[in-house]
């Protein structure tokens, strides 16, 4: 098992390298849905990603973008504009498999089209303690309260002490505000920092992060031997994003990440099986 900086508390997680399916098998089917990560568990992903949005009445749904327009059909006004400005009933008139096929017409099937949105109540309620799960908060700033409707989920399902002793649930984001208002909640919660692809500012940055996470996610193009040498040194875990390619999978890989996410857990797999 892997250690963790002491301020992120004893949590720890199964050693890796991890396969972290990027939002599902997001390369193959319809990215965020049950099929993708449906397929991501039968390709041997070890992290299921989900990205959260908070709906108008205060509900944590699971999609990428801040807006619908760009993955979502239906009818205008509730399936376009920010999810922030829809209500769950209008969310669940959305269809977010179209336009996969639409964009992917050599991997289009008839029945991703009519696959929703699910809140992360759904994907808890579906996937249980079977998986594990690696949840972004998206934009948190915007949406007062995310953490808290997290950590309450959590709770509910059962799976905070899964995510502290066991590393079931990592939480992920962008916002160091966001992970350190988690972190004063329950400071034996697993997080993990995003960070972009300048690598001199991944190594600055590194101090700050060891206060409240237990790993980093940077950019893959910011990922350097000294990058990673840099994060180790202060028992940061590095989980680079979003890694499609085997050959920079194994560049990635020879450097000693500790996992990264990508569109095609099964490429990955591969590669891990043959390691
Ligand atoms: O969470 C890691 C990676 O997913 C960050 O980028 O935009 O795909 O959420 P994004
Ligand atoms: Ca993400």
């Amino acid at each position: 098992m892997t250690l963790l900086p002491a301020a992120a508390g004893p949590s720890s997680v199964p050693d890796g390298p991890h396969n972290i399916a990027h939002r599902g098998a997001s390369g193959h089917a319809p990215e965020h849905t049950f099929l993708a990560w449906d397929l991501a568990r039968s390709m041997g992903a070890d992290y299921l990603e989900q990205d959260l949005q908070m709906t108008a009445d205060g509900v944590l749904v699971v999609l990428h973008d801040a807006t619908l327009d760009r993955t979502a059909r239906g009818p205008a006004g509730s399936c376009s504009g920010p999810v922030r400005e829809r209500t769950l009933e209008e969310i669940r008139r959305c269809e977010v498999g179209s336009w996969f096929n639409e964009r992917s017409p050599d991997r289009a099937r008839s029945d991703y089209v009519g696959a929703r949105i699910p809140t992360l109540d759904e994907v808890f309620e579906r996937y249980g303690a079977d998986v594990r799960y690696y949840i972004e908060t998206k934009q948190p700033d915007e949406a007062p309260g995310m953490e808290e409707a997290l950590l309450e989920l959590m709770d509910r399902h059962g799976l905070t002490r899964a995510a502290e002793h066991e590393g079931r649930v990592l939480i992920q984001s962008f916002s160091p505000a966001s992970l350190r208002l988690i972190h004063e909640r329950n400071p034996r919660l697993p997080l993990i920092q995003l960070l972009g692809s300048d690598s001199a500012e991944v190594i600055s940055s590194l101090d700050g992060v060891t206060e409240y996470a237990m790993g980093i996610g940077p950019s893959a193009s910011a990922v350097t031997a000294e990058v990673v040498a840099a994060a180790k040194a202060r028992g940061l875990l590095v989980h680079p994003y979003t890694v499609n390619e085997p050959a920079e999978m194994e560049t990635l890989l020879e450097l000693g990440v500790d996992g990264m996410f990508t569109d095609y857990p099964d490429r990955l797999a591969s590669l891990l099986e043959g390691r």
